[in-house]
């Protein structure tokens, strides 16, 4: 990936080893990396992130590993020929497992994202997929044109364990990395390659792409925000994960207690 930004993706087309060496470590600083920086802050919390920053940390594997099968599933998109574009830092007031959560269910989307929903075909249609280290969320689009396609496709959300997305739409890839702030409180940084860049016409699809992301963010961060709240409350108690909608969620939720547990075991 051509980009100014340290972002390891390059690594899916260019699988030399020099370059696959720097992205494993560049993926492990990735993911590691905001836990640690955090970590002896925060105590109790702190001690939670040092549990699962240590259990990646300890089994280190090539990037392929985690991202086996992204670079097949979203051609003809190619992260090696994108171009950074832009980087936007929001702030939740919300644990960083609120937004994951959020992320990885589909349900809300008529709810939370009604014009968003508009850039779907065929909601019945949006799936999700389960594989080792990630789940991917497919939802085929609307063939007119619109903010997300010139015609047709398919936006595939990839939520890889621990706090890595993917979100793909044909010539445009949106990463987002969420980092852990307080028990209550994390930072998503959203980064966005185009194909082009530089054409007038790719110019002003990254602003209007750059927009409508930052509403449908700000509707997930108010969601989550809430959510948050409602964990705080005495009347909170946990349910039964929906099959159809929940199956990302329950998949990264497997991952972390696997986690956690790892570390607790040692
Ligand atoms: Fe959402």
């Amino acid at each position: 990936m051509r980009c100014s930004e340290p972002l390891s993706l390059g690594s899916l087309d260019d699988m030399n080893s020099v370059s696959r060496r720097r992205s494993r470590i560049s993926l492990v600083v990735m993911i590691v990396g905001g836990f640690l920086a955090v970590a002896p802050v925060f105590g109790p919390l702190g001690k939670t992130l040092h549990y699962l920053a240590d259990f990646i940390a300890e089994r280190p594997q090539p990037i392929e590993h985690y991202f086996h099968g992204v670079r097949e599933r979203i051609a003809p998109t190619r992260p090696g020929a994108l171009q950074f574009a832009r980087r936007v830092d929001y702030d939740v007031q919300a644990n960083w497992k609120v937004y994951v959560d959020n992320y990885l269910e589909g349900y809300h989307i008529p709810y939370v994202h009604p014009e968003l929903l508009k850039l779907y075909a065929d909601y019945q249609s949006y799936r999700t997929e389960v594989s080792d280290w990630y789940s991917v969320q497919v939802g085929p689009l609307q063939q007119e044109r619109n903010v997300y396609t010139a015609g047709g496709g398919e936006a595939l959300y990839y939520q890889i364990f621990p706090n890595l997305m993917l979100n793909v739409v044909p010539g445009r890839l949106q990463s987002n990395v969420v980092i852990p702030v307080a028990a209550d409180r994390c930072k998503v940084i959203f980064r966005y390659y185009y194909d082009d860049v530089t054409s007038a016409p790719a110019r002003e699809r990254i602003e209007a792409d750059v927009a409508f992301s930052d509403k449908v963010q700000r509707e997930d961060a108010e969601i989550c925000e809430r959510v948050q709240q409602g964990l705080g409350s005495r009347a909170y108690d946990k349910g039964r994960f929906s099959v159809r909608f929940e199956e990302g969620v329950y998949h990264f939720q497997k991952l972390l207690k696997h986690a956690y547990r790892a570390w607790l075991k040692r």
